[in-house]
């Protein structure tokens, strides 16, 4: 494997509130590599946005108690607050699910994406900037773009406005791309057309993607390695054929039982019986011991946590006691989760 582009060590996030600590996101380590798309899926709750909002400086209540995000070799989580906005606008965009958190509805769209062409590149003439942003206005699939430029994101539909965050995110040509449920807003026919423009823009700049979301027709279409979290932990990575035919952790052995149905256009995370734990009090041992039709009668579960290690090779990684015993057990774990569902 070439070097990553960004590589996550040990983040731990906490919030303190007046319930108490919430233990958001816990040791939380993996890799990006350039050009790839890495999948994080988990259920709700897990970790997922506030691991990567936090390493760009965007959760200003979260306490980053420990870790290391390096990116080209920088700490991100050392960087002076000018330095990381910079970095945050440029080498590493974000696509929100709402794009109204990144088009400001008083500006032509046009006339921001011109702006952020030239916030990062000071010598770029207002004429060029213009026709760039008309260039990305169309490499998005906005028709007429020259014309759609002049308007407010207001007169845009919700599909277009998509288009036009994603114009905005890859308008200088970032290295790191992460989209944080791109699509869930919209409906299935502007969704599929909105992932193929995510792809044509990766292509296009080559950028490493973090796609983050529930859907796992999503994943098994865009993504080549999997990041599977559970309770502000990362379960399980490994390749995204890995995940679905041969997982070696119980919870995404849940996730994935559904199987036969990966692709449809309503699939989203299966349910597993039970429910996730608080993050105020999480449980003692694996978090995920509660629900794990395969802790039964285990002291270690309820007592230890499990470190994510190798399993079947250096890439495929598990959080769990007894991974190698999941090649054997899957069926039938999966009929004890089903029977107790
Ligand atoms: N400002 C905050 N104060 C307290 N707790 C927070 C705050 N922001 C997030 N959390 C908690 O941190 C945990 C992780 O949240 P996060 O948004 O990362 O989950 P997620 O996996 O992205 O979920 P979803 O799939 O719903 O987007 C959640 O329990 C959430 O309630
Ligand atoms: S460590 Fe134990 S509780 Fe955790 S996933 Fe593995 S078997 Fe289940
Ligand atoms: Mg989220």
């Amino acid at each position: 494997m070439p070097e990553p582009v960004l590589s996550l060590r040990d983040l731990t996030v906490e919030f303190h509130t007046d319930d108490g600590i919430v233990h958001a996101v816990d040791h939380v380590s993996y890799d990006v590599y350039p050009g790839e798309t890495l999948g994080v899926v988990g259920e709700s709750g897990s970790g997922k946005s506030v691991t990567v909002m936090s390493l760009l400086g965007l959760v200003p209540q979260g306490r980053i108690m420990s870790g290391q995000a390096l990116f080209k070799g920088r700490d991100l989580l050392k960087l002076p607050d000018k330095e990381l906005r910079r970095i945050r606008g440029k080498e590493v965009a974000m696509v929100f699910q709402d794009p109204m958190t990144s088009l400001n509805p008083v500006f032509k769209i046009g006339d921001q994406i011109a702006e952020a062409l030239q916030a990062h590149d000071p010598g770029l003439s207002e004429d060029d900037a213009r026709t760039r942003a008309i260039e990305l206005l169309d490499l998005v699939g906005v028709p007429q773009a020259p014309r759609r430029a002049e308007q407010y994101p207001h007169e845009f539909s919700g599909g277009m406005r998509q288009r036009a965050m994603i114009a905005m995110a890859i308008a200088n040509q970032p290295s790191l791309l992460i989209a944080d449920e791109p699509t869930t807003a919209l409906d299935v026919t502007i969704q599929a057309q909105i992932l193929e423009v995510l792809r044509a823009a990766q292509r296009e700049m080559k950028a490493a993607t973090i796609l983050i979301t529930h859907d796992l027709g999503l994943i098994a279409e865009m993504a080549d390695r999997v990041v599977v979290m559970y309770a502000g932990h990362v379960v399980e990575t490994a390749d995204v054929g890995t995940i679905f035919h041969a997982p070696r952790h119980p919870y995404t052995l849940g996730l994935m039982g559904s199987l036969p149905q990966v692709g449809r256009d309503d699939e989203w995370l299966r349910p597993i019986p039970g429910q996730p734990p608080s993050l105020i009090n999480v449980p003692p041992g694996c978090p995920f011991h509660p629900r794990c039709a395969l802790s039964e009668g285990r002291i270690e579960c309820r007592t230890r946590l499990p470190e994510l290690a190798p399993v079947d090779g250096e890439y495929h990684l598990s959080a769990c006691h007894f991974k190698h015993e999941l090649r054997e057990r899957s069926e039938e774990l999966l009929r004890h989760m089903e029977g107790i569902a």
